[in-house]
């Protein structure tokens, strides 16, 4: 299907969303978070598709809310829009998501990439949280997202003071999973949705609702969630075609 604000690609069983507002840095305004929704729906939907890469271009991930489309807001436009709350559907997504980050990943942008399953960032990619600045504080999930995945000191002080974090920082923090040259962005993330998407399906879900449960809950209580979830693959087809293939010296060939 065809949006305005978003494009896509499909490589084999990998759905690319490409967010398309160039004339302002992929900036999240109400039309781009409803065409990113339903080309989400559609890729949670289509059988063929396994793993799903969200990006922006060389240029911007995404700078954030749409500040000119915001900027006359009241509290009443907020609260009773539940604005921001659209923008979660990325974290209800069952099959995984990797956000490929080049450039600005700032605001909105940033906390979307967080809301990924992982963060695949180009050398030239910057992160932050300048809602500081224009008299706000991040409101789709950056003082929690954040603060898990880079402690409280450092997600303090990006949010205090609006900083930008290059790529390298954002890996040392554990902000992203690994940094790429921006020319290989693309093709490694393909590389590496293709990769997964070559794994059993419903093994590569519950690994993910099982790491997601870590934010949850207590280590315990994820522990035994983790534990039910393991015994349950043995009751999967995939369970006994890898181990079988591991037995017989050849790759497993996943059915479900
Ligand atoms: N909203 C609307 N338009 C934006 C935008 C945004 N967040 N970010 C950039 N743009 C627009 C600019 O207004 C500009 O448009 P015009 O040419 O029509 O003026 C165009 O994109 C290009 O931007 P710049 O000329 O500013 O490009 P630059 O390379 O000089 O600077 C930048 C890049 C540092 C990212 C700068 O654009 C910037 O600071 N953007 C705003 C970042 C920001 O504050 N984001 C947080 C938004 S609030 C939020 O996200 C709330 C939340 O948590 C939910």
């Amino acid at each position: 299907m065809a949006y305005e604000t978003v494009l896509t690609e499909t490589h084999g069983p990998v759905r690319l969303i490409r967010l398309n507002r160039p004339e302002a840095l992929n900036a999240l305004s109400v039309q781009l978070i409803k065409d990113l929704n339903a080309a989400l729906d559609e890729a949670e939907a289509a059988q063929e598709i396994r793993c799903i890469i969200l990006t922006g271009s060389e240029k911007a991930f995404a700078a954030g809310a749409d500040v000119k489309e915001m900027q006359s807001n009241t509290y009443l436009d907020g609260y009773l829009g539940d604005f921001v709350a659209q923008w979660e559907r990325v974290t209800q997504m069952r099959k995984p998501v990797i956000a490929a980050v080049a450039g600005f990943a700032l605001g909105g942008g940033s906390e979307l990439a967080m809301m990924c399953d992982f963060i695949l960032a180009a050398d030239n990619a910057k992160f932050g949280q300048p809602e500081i600045k224009l008299g706000i504080l991040p409101g789709a999930g950056g003082t929690q997202r954040l603060t898990h995945l880079v402690g409280k000191s450092k997600a303090m002080e990006l949010c205090l003071t609006g900083r930008m974090m290059d790529a390298a920082e954002a890996e040392r923090a554990g902000l992203v999973s690994r940094v790429i040259p921006a020319a290989d962005l693309i093709p490694e993330a393909i590389k590496v949705a293709q990769a997964i998407a070559g794994m059993s399906l419903p093994a590569v879900m519950m690994a993910k609702e099982c790491i997601n449960r870590a934010y949850e809950t207590t280590l315990s209580e994820g522990i035994r969630f983790e534990r039910r979830v393991f015994y349950a693959t043995f009751a999967t087809p995939d369970q006994k075609e890898g181990m079988q293939a591991f037995v017989e010296k050849r790759p497993p060939a996943f059915k479900s």
